[in-house]
C-alpha cells in the first residue's frame, strides 16, 4: 500500500494535533499519501462527502461536537470513507462504542508515531477495499436476480401467446360435432396453428442463440473479414424481403476491402437483426442505408431507416429482452423482441458496443462500433 498514492482527511479541532499527525502521515508513507486538515464537525461532514479521500482520521472531540457523529453519518456499510477515530485518553467505552458504530480502527493520540499510523491506514484502507468489492459484488447478484426474474415473466408470457392459440384452435377442431365445420374453416385455424407453433420455434431457438451467447458457450472465431463484402452479400439475401415491401436497400462504404477482425457469423447474425428491422419498420417507398465510416474509438458500421421510429421511452423498451414497441400484432409476430439483445450481446463480446438514436415518425439509425483493434492497420493508414 505504501506505493499507492492515498488522500487522508484528517479532522481534529486542535490544529496543532492536526499537523503532527499530518506529519506523521507523510513520514510514515515517505511523502505518497497526502493529508488534509479540517477543524470543525461541519468541515469534517463536507469533506466526507466530498468522497475525494481514501481514509479518513477522525478526533473524537470536535470543539462542542463529537467525531463520533461522523461514523455514525458515514455509514461503512454503504460504503462510506473508511474512518480511524483518535483519541487524547485512552477510554475502553468509548472506543467500544465507536468500533461498533462503524469506526475501522481507533488510536490513542498520546503514544502516536508514524509506524502506528502507518500500519493503522494500511489495515483500514486493506480492509475497506476488500469489502466495497464484497459490496459490490453482492449488488451485482442482487441486479442479474433481478434481470433474470423479469427475462423468465416475459419468456413465459411470450411463449404462452402462441402456445394458447395452438390449444384454443385445435380444441375448436377437436370440440366441433362431426360434420358441422367447414373444409375452409379447418384451413383457417389449421394455418393459425402452424403459424403460432413455428412462432413458438423461432422463440425457442432465439432463446437457446442468445443463451449460447451469454454463457460464452459461443466461442467467437474471429478473423479479418472483408467488411463490405459481408454487407453486400447480406444486403443481397435481404433484397427481396425488402422489395417485397418495396424498401430500397443503399449501401456506402467507407472504401471498398476494408477489413475487419470479427467473427463473420456474428457478424452476419448483427447485420441480419438490425436490417431485419430497418426493413420490416420502414415504410413503402422509403430507403434503408448501412454505411461504414471510421472514427478515432474505431469502425463504425450503421444501419438507418427512415421509418415509424421509437421516443426515448419506447427505445429503452426495445432494447430490453423480448421489449417490443410496435402496436401492430403482425409486425410483432414477425419477431421476437431479442434481436436487439442479440446485437448488444454480440457486440459486447466483440469489445464494441451498440447504440441506437431514434426519432418517432423520422426513423432510426443503430450503430455499430467496433474498437480500433478490431479495425487493419491499414485502415487506419487510409484515414492518416
Ligand atoms: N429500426 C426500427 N424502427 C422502429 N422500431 C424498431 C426498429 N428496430 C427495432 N424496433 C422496435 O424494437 C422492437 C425490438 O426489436 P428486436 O429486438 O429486433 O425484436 P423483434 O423481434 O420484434 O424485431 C421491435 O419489435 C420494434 O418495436
Ligand atoms: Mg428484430
Amino acid at each position: 500500500m505504501l506505493n499507492t498514492r492515498l488522500n487522508c482527511a484528517i479532522i481534529d479541532d486542535d490544529p496543532q494535533d492536526a499537523r503532527l499527525v499530518a506529519r506523521y502521515i507523510d513520514k510514515a508513507s515517505t511523502g505518497m499519501w497526502r493529508a488534509d486538515c479540517f477543524h470543525t464537525l461541519d468541515e469534517g461532514k463536507d469533506a466526507l462527502a466530498s468522497a475525494e479521500f481514501d481514509v479518513a482520521l477522525v478526533d473524537l472531540h470536535l470543539g462542542p461536537d463529537s467525531g463520533i457523529q461522523l461514523v455514525k453519518e458515514f455509514d461503512r456499510k454503504r460504503g462510506g470513507t473508511p474512518i480511524i477515530m483518535m483519541s487524547g485518553a485512552a477510554d475502553v467505552d468509548i472506543e467500544d462504542t465507536a468500533l461498533t458504530l462503524g469506526a475501522y480502527d481507533f488510536l490513542s493520540k498520546d503514544n502516536l508515531d508514524a509506524r502506528t499510523l502507518r500500519r493503522a491506514v494500511n489495515h483500514v484502507y486493506s480492509a475497506h477495499a476488500i469489502e466495497e468489492a464484497l459490496r459490490r459484488s453482492a449488488e451485482l447478484a442482487q441486479t442479474s436476480n433481478e434481470a433474470k426474474s423479469s427475462f423468465m415473466a416475459c419468456m413465459s408470457h411470450d411463449l404462452r401467446t402462441p402456445l394458447n392459440a395452438i390449444i384454443g384452435f385445435s380444441d375448436a377442431l377437436l370440440m366441433a360435432p362431426e360434420g358441422t365445420i367447414r373444409e375452409e374453416v379447418v384451413r383457417e385455424y389449421s394455418g393459425y396453428i402452424n403459424q403460432s407453433g413455428k412462432h413458438l420455434l423461432e422463440i425457442i431457438n432465439t432463446i437457446l442463440d442468445l443463451s449460447k451467447i451469454e454463457q460464452q458457450e459461443f466461442e467467437l472465431q474471429k478473423e479479418w473479414v472483408d467488411i463490405s463484402e459481408l454487407i453486400e452479400l447480406q444486403l443481397a439475401v435481404l433484397r427481396p424481403v425488402a422489395e417485397n415491401r418495396n424498401v430500397t436497400l443503399n449501401a456506402m462504404f467507407r472504401h471498398n476491402g476494408e477489413l475487419l477482425l470479427v467473427d463473420a457469423r456474428a457478424m452476419r447474425q448483427m447485420l441480419t437483426n438490425l436490417l431485419s428491422n430497418a426493413i420490416k419498420f420502414n415504410q413503402s417507398g422509403k430507403n434503408v442505408m448501412v454505411s461504414t465510416s471510421l472514427n478515432n474509438s474505431g469502425l463504425e458500421v450503421r444501419v438507418s431507416d427512415e421509418g415509424c421510429g421509437m421516443t426515448g421511452p419506447e427505445l429503452k423498451l426495445a432494447m430490453m429482452p423480448f421489449g417490443q414497441v410496435t402496436n401492430d400484432p403482425l409486425l410483432a409476430r414477425q419477431g421476437t423482441g431479442l434481436g436487439l439483445t442479440i446485437v448488444q450481446s454480440l457486440m459486447e463480446q466483440h469489445g464494441g458496443e451498440l447504440t441506437i438514436d431514434s426519432r418517432k415518425g423520422v426513423g432510426t439509425s443503430a450503430r455499430m462500433l467496433f474498437p480500433s483493434s478490431c479495425v487493419s492497420d491499414d485502415a487506419i493508414k487510409v484515414q492518416a
